[in-house]
């Protein structure tokens, strides 16, 4: 597996990943989360490996083993909440490529009960949202001065994939955006990507997520 790239094409680059969903605590019990299985951000970490790079894997919660940990080419840093992740990612700016895979929660809840919301408190419960940080979009703001790292968005839409994809290029300042072909891929082996750069587009076939994982890494490795 190791010999995947018979050229190392990232041999001493540092890779920082963002894989998984984020949790977003209601209370000690309770929270917020959203379908990202982890699959896709673990399955690039592997091919960054694979292709002699050092990675720093960001996950949130997520049943997936470390990939080829054996190596020592991976430090795994486990986060709960989109705050966490943020601040985890920003301690590693100094990487070469950073590829946002996490679906990171667009809000947290304000209002986040010490102890458990009991049923007889009140009829129902009602919860107050603040907007979390934008990871990608905060490491692209340091990535325009400072020239690194190559940013990679992913993006899973339920409509107008092509026209959401282009404009969150444009509005997160990035140079490269993954966009799932949908439906739904949360959870699955296999997916099948539309790579939107400025350039253009295209479309990849429909593949497991390790196959795409080293599509795209070698791909990646030709801008950096
Ligand atoms: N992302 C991030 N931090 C956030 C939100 C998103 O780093 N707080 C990253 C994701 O990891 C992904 C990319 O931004 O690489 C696009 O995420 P997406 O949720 O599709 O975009 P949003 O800008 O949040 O827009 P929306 O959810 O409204 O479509
Ligand atoms: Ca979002």
């Amino acid at each position: 597996v190791i010999a995947f790239f018979q050229k190392k094409v990232l041999a001493g680059k540092k890779v920082l990943i963002t894989a998984g969903p984020t949790y977003e605590a209601i209370d000690p019990v309770r929270g917020i989360t959203n379908k990202s299985s982890g699959k896709m951000g673990f399955a690039i970490a592997r091919a960054a490996i694979e292709a002699g790079a050092n990675v720093q894997l960001i996950a949130g919660p997520c049943h997936i083993n470390t990939p080829l940990e054996f190596t020592g080419q991976v430090q795994r840093i486990n986060v709960t909440s989109a705050q966490e992740m943020h601040a985890a990612v920003m301690k590693h700016l100094d990487a070469d490529v950073f590829f946002a895979v996490a679906a990171v929660a667009d809000w947290s809840v304000k209002n986040i009960k010490d102890e458990k919301i009991k049923k007889a408190d009140s009829s129902s419960p009602s919860l107050e949202f603040v907007i979390n940080p934008d990871i990608l979009a905060d490491v692209a703001k340091a990535a325009a001065k400072n020239s690194k790292p190559y940013c990679v968005g992913f993006a899973a839409e339920t409509n107008d994939l092509e026209k959401h994809g282009q404009e969150k290029l444009v509005r997160k300042n990035i140079p490269m955006l993954v966009a799932n072909i949908g439906p739904d891929t949360f959870g699955l082996d296999e997916n099948q990507l539309l790579i939107i750069e400025q350039s253009g587009n295209k479309k990849t076939p429909k593949l497991n997520k390790l196959a795409l994982s080293r599509e795209l890494i070698q791909l990646v490795s030709t801008k950096i």
